[in-house]
């Protein structure tokens, strides 16, 4: 409701407000009044410690507001009684469509001086005397379909504070007790919220200090109140914090937190907990939850989570377009020289399509980008550029490829295998579009020089994809490409910035005379190989490719891949021309057809 010239009133309302005989509550009976309100004007009139009862608090308000022309009465029970304060409201005004809870004591002493005694009197007032109060105006509420109700918390429960044990425990259920208030009036409009008030009053008298105290004017945090208890005010469960003139909105929130076990098949150990306790306690991700179902919600994400890899897994996001596929198609050799190799390297091309083992990259870029992959996986050893190895690689494309977009990839170490000189980390990553269709599987094996000896196994699990040997005839094609000396730094723009392929230092540090062409680039060369030899340059045709990286590249050497073509599946190595040595072994594409261009 508001008045012609704009002011929110009260008319028709009948408001209670408990411990108005002082302090913030007079505050608020008296704004109340003053705006149309019918108030019940309650206060036991007790000390602040809880001692004693006077009806003289409740008067001198309850004449104030009649002397300012308002309407209001006295009550004089404990809120403890809270049916009888209300029956006050019932008797003299026939409703209640407000009830701010605010009446209070305190009995301060540290937690080990705190007496029983102590602890009931300030709990029973606080806590007790909200419930009581809420729980005999409610059912008046709901009928009417109408009600606003305040519960009273204070910093001293939120933050906690020295000698206030009883207090901040008090303080802090009234905010549980509000959350619950504000989902069972929610269908009626019978909303609550929390006031977190600090202000002058013969609570705070020698607690706050001198300078703060006098600019702490309860006047100041009465609008607040009455606006939350104002019906234009749709907030239900909201913490309201005011002060000196100023007011925040208080939020809890739950950071992003761990799984606490690799798999819903493992215990979970205080050593794990231990280990992922940084990312338990990181609050960077920090969310509120707006009610109690989200969180169960997120613990069926945690068991979704745990069926499809554990605590250990790793997300990233992978954005592209026809510049990261023309970028990396020139990095593995496509050239405008050869007309069927427009399509990867002109966007305007009605054919324009990515080279399918463009799609190694989300996979690559995310076990690289973080160290949680590998080095979670062997966590006594040390993990870095000078000592990691790409062994193998299988790539298998799931879906249509797009030619542009975000590809969002989830992965997660799949095996760990000790080769004694070395670990073998294999990663699996699988990478899905925005709509969360599955585009691309990849799996990585990577060797890491002086990980192994820890006693783990030797074999693989299944599930690793094996290599094929090649049939031992001689090949039934076999096609060259040259590199350039540029290769790696071309190379290197599709983002594996690894330095071991153009800082001579690193590579010398890595084992190498000179830096070495990237494996997944010999990789690209191949499979260009393929596409042109058996699949007319259609990169839809492509299904799958398996390789083991067997030796170096020099950028500037020439290539040669051998392939043998058996049905569908076309086996290939690939050798170095100017020395003979084989740097891809075991290999093989899958095709979803083959031509036989032999
Ligand atoms: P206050 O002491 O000036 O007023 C509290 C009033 O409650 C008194 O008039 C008292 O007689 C009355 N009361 C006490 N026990 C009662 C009972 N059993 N039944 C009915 N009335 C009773 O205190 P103040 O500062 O105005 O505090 C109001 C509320 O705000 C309290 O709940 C307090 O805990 C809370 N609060 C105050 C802060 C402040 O900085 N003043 C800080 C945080 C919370």
């Amino acid at each position: 409701m508001s008045s012609s010239n704009g002011k929110l009133r009260y008319d028709g309302r009948v408001a209670v407000v408990t411990g108005a005989g002082a302090g913030l509550g007079r505050e608020y009976a008296l704004l109340f009044a003053e705006r149309g309100a019918k108030v019940v004007v309650n206060d036991l009139g007790g000390s602040h410690a809880g001692e004693g009862a006077s009806q003289r608090a409740a008067d001198v308000v309850v004449d104030e507001i009649r002397k300012a022309g308002g309407e209001a009465v006295a009550d004089y029970n404990s809120v403890i009684d809270g049916a009888k304060v209300i029956e006050t409201a019932i008797n003299a005004f026939g409703r209640v469509d407000i009830l701010v809870n605010n009446a209070g004591i305190l009995r301060d002493r540290s937690l080990v001086k705190t007496s029983e005694q102590d602890w009931n009197l300030v709990n029973d007032v606080h806590l007790k005397g909200s419930f009581k109060c809420t729980q005999a105006a409610f059912p008046y509420m709901k009928k009417q379909n109408y009600g606003r109700i305040i519960m009273t918390s204070s910093n001293s429960g939120i933050y906690g504070n020295f000698g206030q044990a009883n207090y901040s425990a008090a303080k802090m259920g009234l905010v549980g007790l509000a959350n619950t208030v504000a989902i069972e009036g929610a269908r009626n409009n019978v909303l609550c919220n929390v006031i977190v008030p600090t202000a002058a009053s013969r609570m705070t008298e020698g607690i706050l200090p001198d300078i703060l105290f006098n600019e702490l004017k309860p006047k100041l945090i009465a609008p607040v109140v009455a606006y939350l208890c104002h019906e234009s005010c749709e907030d239900n469960g909201s913490y309201i914090e005011s002060a000196a003139g100023w007011a925040s909105k208080i939020h809890t929130v739950r950071g992003k937190g761990s799984v606490l076990r690799p798999s819903l098949d493992d215990p979970v150990t205080i050593e794990y907990v231990k280990d992922v306790w940084s990312k338990v306690t990181d609050m960077s991700q920090a969310k509120h939850l707006n009610a109690i179902g989200e969180a169960s919600g997120t613990l069926l994400e945690v068991l979704e989570k745990l069926k499809e890899g554990g605590a250990d897994a790793v997300e990233d996001t992978f954005e592209f377009n026809s510049k990261e596929l023309i970028t990396y198609a020139l990095g593995i050799g496509a050239t405008i020289k050869n007309e069927k190799d427009i399509r990867f390297l002109y966007e305007n091309d009605s054919d324009f399509a990515p080279i399918p083992s463009f799609f190694v990259l989300p996979g690559l870029l995310l076990t690289m980008s973080t160290d949680k992959l590998i080095s979670k996986a062997l966590p006594n050893a040390q993990v870095d550029f000078t000592n990691i190895l790409h062994g193998e690689q299988y790539l298998e494309i799931c879906d249509d490829l797009p030619t542009s977009g975000t590809l969002v990839t989830s992965g997660k170490v799949f095996d760990v295998m000790d080769k004694g000189s070395g670990a073998v980390v294999v990663t699996n990553t699988d990478s899905f579009d925005e709509s969360g269709r599955l585009l691309v599987r990849n799996q990585s094996s990577t060797f890491v020089v002086g990980a192994g000896k820890f006693g783990g196994k030797k074999e693989p699990i299944a599930g690793v994809v094996p290599l094929q040997p090649a049939p031992s005839r001689q090949p039934d094609a076999s096609i060259q490409y040259a590199t350039s000396e540029d290769q790696a730094a071309l190379y290197r723009l599709s983002g594996d910035r690894n330095p071991l392929h153009i800082d001579p230092q690193m590579a010398l540090l890595a084992g190498f005379k000179t830096p070495i062409l990237h494996g997944l680039c010999t990789l690209g060369y191949s499979v260009r190989a393929v596409l042109a030899q058996y699949a007319d340059n259609d990169p839809a045709l492509f299904k799958a490719v398996k390789v083991r990286f067997s030796g170096p590249v020099i950028p500037g050497q020439s290539l040669r891949i051998d392939m043998w073509k058996q049905g569908t599946r076309i086996h290939f190595r690939t050798v170095v021309v100017e020395t003979g040595k084989e740097v891809i072994s075991g290999a093989y594409v899958d095709l979803k057809s083959a031509q036989a261009k032999l």
